[in-house]
């Protein structure tokens, strides 16, 4: 009896790892999948939300314009999304992690500071200028940085998921309500110098 049960215990936790092992979107079993009430034609697989780029004054704040399946709900079941990214002059996309997905960024014009931080804490960086294609690997943390004081910089990122989702490091830890007191000690300061971190995020 007993070792019956161990074995459906071991085969429940070997499917249950083989699943982890991978881990992505869930897989559909038809071509594509309609959204409710929608028109199967052409304009269902057609996304026009990105048009507003077409000679448009650049922005003055960084700015994220997404392609994914809250924007575009043919994307269920495809595993795969866009942004495109728009950095004025001087403007940083602070550390982040995408849970779901890595990132395959091209930069299109300017240049970029880059960076992510792996598992074992070693920053890996780059300058990177238009032509280039970078890869920020799966749910690590990572930034970009336009340092240019005056060129402008435009890239595309395409994520291996219809929501990579995105855990902003700065607003996670200091825009939310993790107590003071949590904080202070995990950051190894006091909780004047955590409200001042909060203080600058809050507007
Ligand atoms: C789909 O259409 C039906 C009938 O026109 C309507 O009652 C229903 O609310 C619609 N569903 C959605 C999700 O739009
Ligand atoms: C911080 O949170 C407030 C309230 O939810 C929000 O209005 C503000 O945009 C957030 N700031 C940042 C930098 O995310």
């Amino acid at each position: 009896m007993g070792s019956r049960l161990e074995l459906f215990f071991e085969v429940v936790i070997m499917i249950a790892s083989l699943r982890l092992s991978m881990a992505g979107d869930p897989d559909i079993i038809s071509d594509f999948v309609v959204p409710p009430n929608a028109t199967v034609d052409g304009n269902l697989f057609t996304f026009t939300g990105m048009r507003v780029l077409i000679e448009a004054p650049a922005p003055t704040t960084f700015k994220v314009l997404k392609a994914s399946l809250a924007e575009f709900p043919a994307l269920e079941g495809q595993s795969v999304s866009y942004a495109v990214l728009q950095y004025p002059a001087s403007t940083v996309n602070p550390p982040h992690t995408h849970p779901r997905a890595s990132e395959l960024l091209f930069l299109l014009r300017g240049s970029l500071e880059v960076g992510f931080v792996d598992t074992t804490n070693k920053l890996f960086t780059q300058t990177l200028q238009s032509g280039d294609v970078f890869v920020f690997p799966k749910g690590l943390v990572h930034y970009q940085y336009n340092k240019d004081s005056s060129v402008f910089a435009l890239a595309i990122s395409s994520f291996g998921s219809v929501s990579a989702g995105t855990v902003s490091i700065p607003t996670t830890i200091f825009n939310t309500s993790i107590f003071d007191g949590v904080l202070a000690k995990s950051f190894k300061t006091d909780s004047a110098t955590i409200e001042k971190l909060k203080a600058g995020l809050a507007h």
